[in-house]
C-alpha cells in the first residue's frame, strides 16, 4: 500500500474547547503523521470557496458562519491509506451515527459543529491541500 496524504481541519468548536492536542493524539495513534499544520482564522471568502461544492445546500450559510467563528487548524496527514484511515478515525458526519472511539463520537457537538473535516478522496485531498499549503510547507 502506497503512502498517501489527506487534508484535515480541526474546526472552531474543537479549538474553542482546547481539543487540538487530544484530536492530534487520536490521529497519531491511528498511524497518521502530521506533516504540515497551521492555526488560522478562515476568511468568509476562503470558507465559501473551500465549501463551494455545498453552496446549494440549505446549511451552506450556517456552515460558512461556523467555520469563520473562530480559529481552525489546517493539517496535512500522511500514512498508508491516509484518506480512508482519517475518515475512519473521524467517524460519521453526524456524531449521533459515529462509532464509539471516533473523534466525532467523543468530541462533536452537532452535525455542523462536528470537530473535524477530512478529504473524501485522494483527488480532493490534493486539491484541498493545495488550497492551504505550498509544497515547501509539507515536511514528511
Ligand atoms: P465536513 O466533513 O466538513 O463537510 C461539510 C460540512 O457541512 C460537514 O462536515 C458539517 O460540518 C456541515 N454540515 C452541516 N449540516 C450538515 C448536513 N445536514 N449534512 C452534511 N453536512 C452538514
Amino acid at each position: 500500500m502506497a503512502i498517501e496524504r489527506t487534508f484535515s481541519i480541526i474546526k472552531p468548536d474543537a479549538t474553542r474547547r482546547n481539543l487540538t492536542g487530544k484530536i492530534n493524539a487520536k490521529l497519531e495513534d491511528a498511524g497518521l503523521r502530521i506533516v504540515a499544520q497551521r492555526r488560522i482564522q478562515m476568511s468568509q471568502a476562503q470558507a465559501e470557496s473551500f465549501y463551494g461544492v455545498h453552496k446549494e445546500r440549505p446549511f451552506f450559510g450556517s456552515l460558512v458562519s461556523f467555520m469563520t467563528s473562530g480559529p481552525v487548524v489546517v493539517q496535512v496527514l500522511e500514512g498508508e491509506n491516509a484518506v480512508a484511515k482519517n475518515r475512519e478515525v473521524m467517524g460519521a458526519t453526524n456524531p449521533e451515527n459515529a462509532d464509539a472511539g471516533t473523534i466525532r463520537k467523543e468530541f462533536a457537538e452537532s452535525i455542523e459543529a462536528n470537530s473535524v473535516h477530512g478529504s473524501d478522496s485522494p483527488e480532493n485531498a490534493a486539491i484541498e491541500i493545495a488550497y492551504f499549503f505550498a509544497g515547501s510547507d509539507i515536511v514528511g
